[in-house]
């Protein structure tokens, strides 16, 4: 396997990490470093990819969406996301993906077995490209009802329109009544950036409160709920996930997380 991430800058990335954890766990040999593209440069970059002999790439900010336009085909999950994370060459054609969907629903999945989708009733805070991908996966996962809340409402009035979702205003963010899943999306709460505002006192205690933020990794909205007593659902297991459907393209094994991985990422 040859494979490495693009993005700029990219140097904070974690996939390399997790991608050389996982050659070496399977004894494949190969590599995956993190290379630095300007937007600029970023389709001769691809280009000298594949010339390489590259099997493919994950893809981050700041070009996920000018990855589409690059792209020979794309799968559903990037055309409905609008963005590619994942990329597979293959005699010299690019075949864009994208793995945040299904990160964010495994994630939900693997930690809250009993998690009903069917009749689950979502709130997400946010309508940026992480919305858009937990909407999507939420969606595919058969979840019916979602209501978008986001500073700037007609980011959300936009979403909600493309996925049929609810719209509530942003000041009326603590209005957690009958929502049995909580989702922040924003970048609110993480590590250097403004703190979540926000009162789950009126959020049902069977709700589940999952924050995709993993930079703390108990964040103060998942403190507040954890106190109150809802279940949680941390970020870093959203960011472990993604990163499964791209290893099984470009070497045909599905990796597994395990709490090891898990550590080595944190760490
Ligand atoms: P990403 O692709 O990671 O979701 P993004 O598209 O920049 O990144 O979206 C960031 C999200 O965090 C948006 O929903 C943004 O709200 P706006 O659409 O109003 O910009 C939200 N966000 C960022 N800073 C915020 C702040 N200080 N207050 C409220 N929401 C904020």
């Amino acid at each position: 396997m040859k494979a490495a991430v693009i993005g700029h800058p990219v140097a904070h990335s974690k996939s390399p990490r997790i991608h050389q954890y996982w050659l070496e766990k399977y004894g494949i040999k190969g590599s995956y470093e993190a290379i630095d593209i300007a937007p600029e440069n970023l389709e001769s970059g691809i280009e000298r990819l594949a010339a390489q002999g590259y099997n493919g790439f994950n893809v981050t900010l700041p070009h996920k969406e000018a990855m589409l336009e690059l792209c020979d085909e794309l799968d559903d999950s990037a055309r409905e996301i609008g963005a590619v994370n994942t990329v597979k060459i293959e005699n010299e054609r690019f075949y864009g993906s994208n793995t945040d969907a299904f990160g964010f629903i495994e994630n939900l999945k693997q930690t809250q077995r009993d998690f009903n989708f069917k009749d689950a009733n979502v709130f997400i805070l946010g309508a940026g490209g992480a919305a858009r991908a937990a909407i999507y996966g939420l969606k595919q996962a058969g979840v019916s009802n979602i209501t978008l809340c986001n500073r700037t409402e007609e980011r959300a009035a936009e979403l909600a329109a493309e996925f049929d979702c609810g719209v509530a205003e942003w000041k009326d963010r603590s209005r957690l009544e009958g929502f049995s899943l909580l989702v922040n999306t924003t970048s609110l709460g993480m590590s250097g950036k403004e703190a979540l505002e926000i009162d789950i006192g009126a959020l049902s205690l069977d709700a589940t409160v999952y924050d995709i933020v993993y930079a703390p990794l108990l964040t103060d909205l998942l403190i507040a709920a954890q106190d109150q007593g809802n279940k949680i659902v941390t970020g870093i297991g959203m960011l472990l996930h993604q990163a499964r459907p791209a290893f099984k393209l470009w070497t045909g094994i599905m990796p597994e997380v395990t709490s090891e991985l898990e550590k080595l990422v944190l760490s």
